[in-house]
């Protein structure tokens, strides 16, 4: 380990006004309240409002804004800016330059990552490796994604699963090596891509793919199969994060979870003996929201006062490539 330790300035996260509930997807899909709420946990998300100009760049925009200002930070302190999403407004620029922009963040490194639901933990564990190299001394990670524009609204596989978020953190170098993070994994296997995609051309519509809704520039998934996987891939990745550390649940403050299913959290609660009040829980209000997920939840766990200096939490994630991912941060 290097001398050189990573401190959490500061959190920030954004989530747009506008809430679709499950009774408003009842009347766009053949679907139902009762449905949702016991396959997935959800009552409702948050969607972006495109005609009011909302955008994954401006949440991701106001996530780290709200971030720098926890952190007593301006845009200019920053010398790298990463962009974890799928749903970026464009691909040239990278949008983490646009934000940087609007945040009179220049001259810095920014660059937009793609690790689907993985992305604010794999953002997260890349950071903290750049510090300690001494590369980079204040970097703002954003996790954020707008599913809304990635969805087919109707498509009832899926469009009862995601809304949109952003969670972002500012993390700068510290004298002090123990803190940051202590154990990453940022691991994936391409075997499996096929189950959640999104397709540009037709070309890159899977052969034999099932389904009367094929839209091209929407999400693909196959919910069944990413839940096989994702179910124990879940437990494992949390398992080892204990092992590698030595660290006991009573060590730790919080399990922040990428909030994919309720029944996916429970049944890794169960399995670890989790308690209740060490695994927060939001996608009843937010659904999943891909990238922004792990993010919005430590800034409010954050902000409600449930994660402070000195505490140890984990970050765990899994999603599309396949890819999961995990870090043990000491704050
Ligand atoms: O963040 C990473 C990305 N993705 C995930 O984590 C998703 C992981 N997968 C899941 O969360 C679940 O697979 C879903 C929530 C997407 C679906 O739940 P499920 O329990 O796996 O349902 P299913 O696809 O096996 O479908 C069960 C039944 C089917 O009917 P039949 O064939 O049993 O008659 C579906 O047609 O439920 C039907 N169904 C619905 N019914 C009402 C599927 N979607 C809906 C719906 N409303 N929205």
């Amino acid at each position: 380990m290097s001398g050189i330790g990573v401190r959490i300035a500061g959190t920030g996260s954004a989530v747009p006004e506008q809430r679709l509930t499950n009774h408003d997807l009842a009347s766009m899909v053949d679907t139902n309240d009762e449905w949702i709420v016991q396959r997935t946990g959800i009552h409702e998300r948050r969607i972006i409002n495109q005609e009011a100009g909302e955008s994954q760049l401006t949440l991701a925009t106001s996530a780290l804004e709200r971030a720098l200002a926890d952190a007593s930070m301006q845009g200019s302190d920053l010398d790298l800016i990463i962009n974890a999403t799928v749903s970026s407004d464009m691909t040239c620029p990278s949008t983490a330059h646009r934000i940087a922009n609007e945040l009179g963040a220049a001259p810095v490194a920014a660059f937009d990552m793609q690790a689907a639901c993985c992305g604010f933990v794999y953002a997260m564990n890349l950071a903290d490796s750049l510090i300690r190299s001494g590369r980079h001394k204040a970097v703002g990670v954003i996790g954020c994604d707008a599913m809304s524009t990635l969805v087919d609204y109707e498509d009832r596989s899926m469009s009862i699963l995601f809304g949109d978020a952003g969670g972002a953190a500012v993390l700068t170098a510290d004298d002090n090596p123990t803190l940051g993070c202590i154990h990453q994994v940022i691991e994936g296997d391409g075997n499996g891509w096929e189950s959640l995609y999104i397709p540009r051309k037709q070309r890159d519509v899977v052969p034999g793919a099932v389904g009367e809704h094929i839209k091209l520039g929407c999400l693909r998934m196959d919910g069944r199969s990413v839940y096989k996987f994702a179910v124990n891939k879940f437990i494992n990745v949390i398992q080892d994060a204990f092992e590698s550390t030595g660290l006991t649940v009573d060590d730790v403050s919080q399990v922040i979870c990428h909030q994919s299913n309720i029944r996916m959290i429970n049944s890794a609660k169960e399995k670890l003996g989790l308690p209740d009040d060490k695994v927060y829980i939001n996608i009843d209000k937010y659904g999943n929201s891909s990238a922004g997920s792990v993010g919005l939840c430590f800034d409010q766990l954050r902000k409600e006062g449930r994660i402070n200096t000195g505490d140890t939490i984990i970050m765990v994630a899994f999603g599309g490539g396949m890819t999961w991912s995990s870090g043990v941060w000491q704050l």
